[in-house]
Order: structure tokens, then C-alpha cells, then sequence
């Protein structure tokens, strides 16, 4: 694949790397803000007025199959890029650079959910819904954008053991029970610390809360706007409940069941739990 043997790092990169569904916009959003909080103040941010998707592109998405294709060459450094990418096919270029990597995983059963519910909202007007119990046959056989859930977080969540400098691990449901904590820890790793008089003066707090879905739902670019390449995208589609536990609103006994042995098994001995 082009993207795998072209594509070059630069040593200022930052990637940000998920399973569709596990917080992708809302990681965009928080790692441009910690970045870029220098540049900008909070009543003029970018975020009030782009969607976190045209701030962080997709690497495989809007860089390489837009049209006209958008040369990542010419991004600005630092560049922050995002990927749905499986560990093992990610770029060697990447594996081998020194450029952090960020990856956020979610509980298998939400990202089921999440992903049911984003199938239904980009379908095609003239096609029916998919059931929930297509998606759900579809979600455990590892058919699914990038691959089986339970694989992509494990390759990173291994790699995140073996390279605990380059690459850090999150959970949605951790980040949910202390944004403030994770946000100090991203920015820790990013090299881009928070000091104690930007912590006195309530920076932190500040792009959490820009960054929370309650702000970011309803601000009017992800109400009403559209993607600015992929303009079939509508940006509301992003935003659904971002709650913890929705499968259990959603998916029967047996599909509970069915996917907890999943998890168990593929997990199994590897530390990794959600
Ligand atoms: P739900 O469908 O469970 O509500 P991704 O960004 O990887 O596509 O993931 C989308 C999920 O993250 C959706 O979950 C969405 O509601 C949730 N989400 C979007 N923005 C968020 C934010 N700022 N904070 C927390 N969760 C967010």
C-alpha cells in the first residue's frame, strides 16, 4: 500500500490513532488545544468554528483519498495526523520514528453501539437502516472499518508496553472520570506540559471544557456544518450520546454474552481490559 512505504514522518509529528467510535474527536480536539494553546485565546479559538475534523486531518482519509489528494507535505509542522490504522499496517516510518503516538481505546460493547448507530445516520436515503442485529453479527465475525475491535487495541495496547515513551495508551471510560487528569497527562506527553502558572490561571480547565461534548455538540459548525473535503459528512453525525454504558440501553442478554466471551478471549493474558 502507498500510504505504508511513502509516507514520511517528520521528528515534530503527533499522531493520534483509534478504532472508529473510541473518542477520535474528542482527542482531536483536546491534542490541537493543548498544542496550539499559545496561539490562540478562548473566545477566538479554531474549535468554535471548525469541526475537530478539519483541524486534525485523517491520514488515510483526507489526505490520501480526497480529491483533489491533499499533500501532507504541505502541513504545517507540527503536524498532528490521524489514523484508524491497525498497529500492523501502520507506516514503518511512523513505528520507527521518535514522534508520539497517541491511541484511545473504548469498551468493545459501546463501540459496537456507536458504530451501529453512525452506520444508520451515513447510509444512503434509498437504503434501509442496517438492524442491530446485522451490526452485530458484522462487529463480532471483525468486519468492521478497520478491522476487529479487540485486534486494533490490542496490537497498540501491546506496542504501548513495548514503547511506553512513544506510545500512550488512554480509555474512553477513564477520560470520561477525570478529563482534567488525562488532559494534564496528554500534554505531559506530548512535551507540552502545562506550568503552574497556566495551571493557576485555569488553562486546563479551559480546553476541557471546549473540548467537552456538551460544548462541542452544540456549538453551530458541528450542529449544522459539513466536513470541508468530505462534504457529504455532516459534522452532527460525530455526536451522539458519548456516554458510558449506552450497550446496555441497546444490545440483548445473548449479545452481551456473546461479546464478553469475545473480549475475554482475545484479551486474554495481555492485561488489557475495558
Ligand atoms: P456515542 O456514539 O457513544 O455517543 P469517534 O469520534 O471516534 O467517531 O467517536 C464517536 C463517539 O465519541 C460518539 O459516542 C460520540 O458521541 C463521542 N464523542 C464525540 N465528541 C465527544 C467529546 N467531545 N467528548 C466525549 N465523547 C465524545
Amino acid at each position: 500500500m502507498w500510504i505504508q512505504q511513502q509516507f514520511k514522518t517528520r521528528s515534530t509529528d503527533v499522531y493520534l490513532i483509534t478504532h472508529p467510535k473510541s473518542g477520535t474527536t474528542w482527542l482531536k480536539g483536546l491534542i490541537f488545544s493543548i498544542m496550539n494553546r499559545h496561539r490562540y485565546d478562548f473566545t477566538s479559538h479554531p474549535l468554535l468554528t471548525f469541526s475537530p475534523h478539519d483541524v486534525v486531518p485523517f491520514m488515510e482519509v483526507d489526505l490520501f483519498k480526497s480529491i483533489p489528494i491533499a499533500d501532507p507535505e504541505i502541513l504545517l509542522s507540527p503536524r498532528i495526523l490521524a489514523t484508524h490504522i491497525p498497529y500492523t499496517m501502520l507506516p514503518e516510518s511512523i513505528k520507527n520514528s521518535s514522534c508520539p503516538v497517541v491511541y484511545i481505546g473504548r469498551n468493545p460493547k459501546d463501540v459496537l453501539v456507536s458504530l451501529w448507530q453512525f452506520m444508520i445516520k451515513l447510509k444512503p436515503k434509498d437504503m434501509p437502516p442496517i438492524s442491530l442485529e446485522d451490526a452485530f453479527d458484522l462487529f463480532c465475525k471483525g468486519i468492521s472499518p478497520c478491522g476487529p475491535v479487540w485486534d486494533h487495541a490490542l496490537g497498540y495496547w501491546k506496542a504501548s508496553i513495548e514503547y511506553p515513551n512513544k506510545i500512550l495508551f488512554l480509555k474512553y471510560e477513564e477520560m470520561k472520570k477525570d478529563p482534567l487528569m488525562y488532559t494534564k497527562r496528554l500534554a505531559e506527553f506530548l512535551g507540552h506540559t502545562f506550568s503552574l502558572e497556566e495551571e493557576a490561571n485555569g488553562i486546563v480547565e479551559e480546553i476541557v471544557k471546549l473540548c467537552s461534548f456538551e460544548n462541542m455538540r452544540n456549538l453551530q459548525v458541528n450542529k449544522t456544518g459539513q466536513h470541508r473535503i468530505r462534504e457529504a459528512n455532516k459534522n452532527d453525525v460525530f455526536f451522539r450520546e458519548a456516554t458510558v454504558g449506552d450497550w446496555k440501553n441497546h444490545l440483548t442478554t445473548e449479545m452481551v454474552e456473546a461479546l464478553d466471551q469475545i473480549t475475554e478471549h482475545k484479551f486474554d493474558g495481555s492485561g488489557l481490559f475495558f
